[in-house]
């Protein structure tokens, strides 16, 4: 049994206008325990749209259909009573600009105890203490609990932003383009810091982003979403090698360079 399966998931947005955006059309994918897989496709494709439905989070204009298993148990049928135990302690996401989403006035320890504090997990000395464990893991010096967000480089934080998902110990982590802000060698420490924290954690790992190159040097297996729906799903070599959707091709060589060096 995968440790996450989508099931024919389907979002619609009803507009002021009383029209209605299908936004997320069938979507199906499975995730076991710390495997990371690549959610891709093109700004619009509806990425977001499709994680936010999985974590509970979309606004009240949404109307979704389809399942959310986690360990076989569906998330999505109990409404949000049934989510709340599951949101962030088994189903953590990372916000598409989450770095620049830190709270500028409060330190980033005691951005990382709140939600320690609001789910239950720890308080109070044992708080301080998983945040400065939280900061060592994402290769941030614990000392820098202290910092203001504004302090720190923007790879910093978005090493913050992770290390704020993974406060309360999640078996599943939704990262939503968690690069495209960055420049390549930060990009290529914070994939590396994903794959790192899959292996250590057995965390399973969702990554979303526009950028193939990005999933091909960080997973082994990715679904192409395309207008709302999965075009294609596979190894990233079969999506390279053997691409069944001229789409997955165009997404390809949007990213050469980057992709020649990881094809090598
Ligand atoms: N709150 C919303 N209300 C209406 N339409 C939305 C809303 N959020 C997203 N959409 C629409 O859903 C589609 C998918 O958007 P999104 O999930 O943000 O795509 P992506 O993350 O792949 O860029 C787009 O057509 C977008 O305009
Ligand atoms: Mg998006």
């Amino acid at each position: 049994m995968p440790l996450l399966e989508v099931r024919d998931l389907h979002v619609w947005f009803e507009l002021p206008d009383g029209g209605e955006v299908h936004a997320v059309r069938g979507v199906s994918f499975a995730l076991d325990r710390g495997e990371r897989m690549g959610l891709v496709g093109e700004s619009g494709s509806g990425k977001t749209t499709a994680i936010m439905a999985v974590m509970g989070l979309l606004p009240a204009s949404a109307s979704v259909a389809g399942r959310v298993l986690l360990d076989g148990r569906d998330v999505l049928a109990g409404g949000e009573e049934g989510l709340r135990p599951i949101r962030w302690r088994r189903v953590a996401m990372v916000f598409q600009g989450a770095m620049n989403a830190l709270n500028p006035v409060r330190r980033i320890g005691d951005q990382l105890v709140e939600p320690m504090e609001l789910h239950g997990v720890a308080r109070g000395r044992r708080a301080r203490l998983r945040a400065a464990e939280l900061l060592e893991l994402v290769g941030i010096p614990p000392a820098r609990a202290r910092a203001y967000p504004h302090e720190l480089s923007g790879g910093m934080r978005q090493r913050t932003s992770i290390a704020l998902a993974l406060a309360c110990d999640p078996s599943v982590l939704l990262a939503d383009e968690p690069t495209t802000a960055l420049d390549v060698m930060m990009q290529a420490q914070i994939l590396e810091l994903l794959g790192r924290l899959a292996d250590e954690l057995g965390l399973a790992v969702v990554l979303v982003t526009h950028d193939l190159a990005v999933v091909a040097q960080t997973c082994a297996r990715a679904a192409v979403l395309y207008a709302g729906e999965i075009a294609e799903a596979g190894t990233v070599d079969d999506l390279y090698h053997r691409p069944r959707h001229p789409y997955t091709r165009l997404l390809f060589e949007a990213t050469p360079d980057l992709w020649g060096e990881v094809a090598r």
